[in-house]
């Protein structure tokens, strides 16, 4: 059950995979001590693979960026994503995804990502950023793509391997020229809205350019789709599973905000991370020279018993829980406050208006296709009274 557990517990918290030439790290202390150290472990592993994405496609991808440019491009659009400009957002999320549960009103059954999980994170980024929520429909494409682009293998011949990024990209490329035209509408006539405030943002009296902008906002559709998507849907199949704890949350609500932390921890959506060793050095007792891949399995992180006692039971009050789903250190997700807004209304809203929601069992959910992803890919669930 690959939802349930992330594979096989593994014995080492570091052990090399030879077969792909990559490390990977299980333990919750040597995930910490490589996501607290960027300047040992870089987020730029295109660095391993020099010249196979062209520099167009990198700049403004924050998530890969190291150091100073990092800093600046991140104290830029965190101004974009203050807590009062998170919590502000709360009754328009409420009211959207009110909409989207109306729509449902009355039938017996629901596909919970379909019908909620899926259009409510999108419609509100969309919202975020100004672009008209009618055009959602062409997110949900774009993204669904990048989801789907092949796993590439690691030591290919790098002009094969150029050959299939490039590929890949060009299948996306309507998304780039669409971002393209909005942000250079944005540079003529400003609104009130994130991409204008991209465009207009000054660090260091620099602005952004409009590919910057670009890359980072196609890097905001897909961290922050699908993860909250598949935060939505595994919290109400964590329920689903453990009658006992979907009592407890449905008679005390102050649980609410744990039961979604508890959910990150054994169904984390962004299961893995990558990094790249910029020198020697040593982890978990292994010897990892510079220049090799780490993979963070942070779903397997999220179950060390060092760190979490009883790490396979979902605890909906689970307190302390110092899980890794949403990484750590500098790059520690932007969107963090966001996703757990959205889970918290979404939680509420479904306990509030359906006395229990049941998975039904000749339609049982399905799962997304890569090993990154850990969550549902569609949830049917049934109204029971
Ligand atoms: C970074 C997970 C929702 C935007 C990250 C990282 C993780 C993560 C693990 C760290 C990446 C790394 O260290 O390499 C998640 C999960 C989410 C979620 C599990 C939902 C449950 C969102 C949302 C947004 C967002 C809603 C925005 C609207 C970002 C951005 C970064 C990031 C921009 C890069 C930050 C940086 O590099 O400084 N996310 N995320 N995420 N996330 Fe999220």
């Amino acid at each position: 059950d690959r939802f349930w557990l992330p594979g096989e517990r593994p014995g080492r918290p570091v052990e090399l995979d030879e077969e792909r030439g990559v490390w990977n790290v299980y333990g919750h202390a040597e995930t910490l001590q490589v996501l607290t150290d960027p300047a040992t472990y870089t987020s730029d592993t295109g660095r391993l693979m020099p010249g196979v994405m062209d520099d167009s496609y990198r700049e403004g991808n924050l998530v890969r960026m190291d150091g100073l440019p990092h800093r600046k491009l991140r104290r830029l659009v965190n101004h974009a994503f203050t807590p009062k400009i998170v919590a502000d957002l709360e009754p328009r999320i409420r009211d959207l995804a009110t909409e989207l549960l109306d729509e449902v009103e009355g039938r017996d059954e629901l596909e919970l990502v379909a019908d909620l999980a899926s259009p409510l994170p999108v419609i509100v980024i969309a919202e975020l950023l100004g672009v008209p929520s009618g055009d959602r429909h062409l997110f949900k494409q774009w993204v669904d793509k990048m989801i789907n682009f092949d796993e590439l293998p690691m030591n290919d011949d790098p002009e094969e391997l150029k050959r299939e990024v490039a590929a890949q990209l060009a299948q996306v490329q309507p998304m780039f020229d669409y971002l393209h035209e909005h942000a250079a509408e944005r540079r003529r006539r400003p609104r009130q809205d994130l991409l204008s405030q991209l465009v207009e943002a000054e660090v260091d009296g620099e602005r952004l350019s409009d590919n910057e902008v670009v890359n980072f906002v196609s890097l905001l559709l897909v961290a922050g789709h699908i993860t909250t998507t598949m935060l939505l849907g595994n919290t109400v199949l964590c329920l689903d599973r453990d009658p006992e704890q979907a009592a407890r949350v449905r008679a005390d609500r102050t649980l609410t905000p744990t039961a979604i932390e508890e959910s990150l921890r054994v169904s984390t959506p962004s299961a893995i991370l990558a990094r790249a060793t910029e020198t020697a050095v040593e982890l978990g007792g292994q010897r990892v020279p510079a220049d090799q891949m780490l993979m963070l399995w942070l779903s397997a992180a999220n179950r060390d018993e060092r760190v979490f006692a009883d790490p396979d039971r979902f605890d909906a009050g689970r307190q302390p829980n110092p899980h890794l789903g949403f990484g750590r250190g500098a790059h520690f997700c932007l969107g963090a406050p966001l996703a757990r807004l959205e889970g918290r209304i979404v939680l509420n809203l479904l306990l509030d208006r359906f006395p229990l929601l049941r998975t039904i069992e000749d339609r049982p959910p399905t799962f997304m296709p890569s090993p990154e992803l850990t969550g549902v890919s569609t949830l049917p669930l049934r109204v029971v009274d």
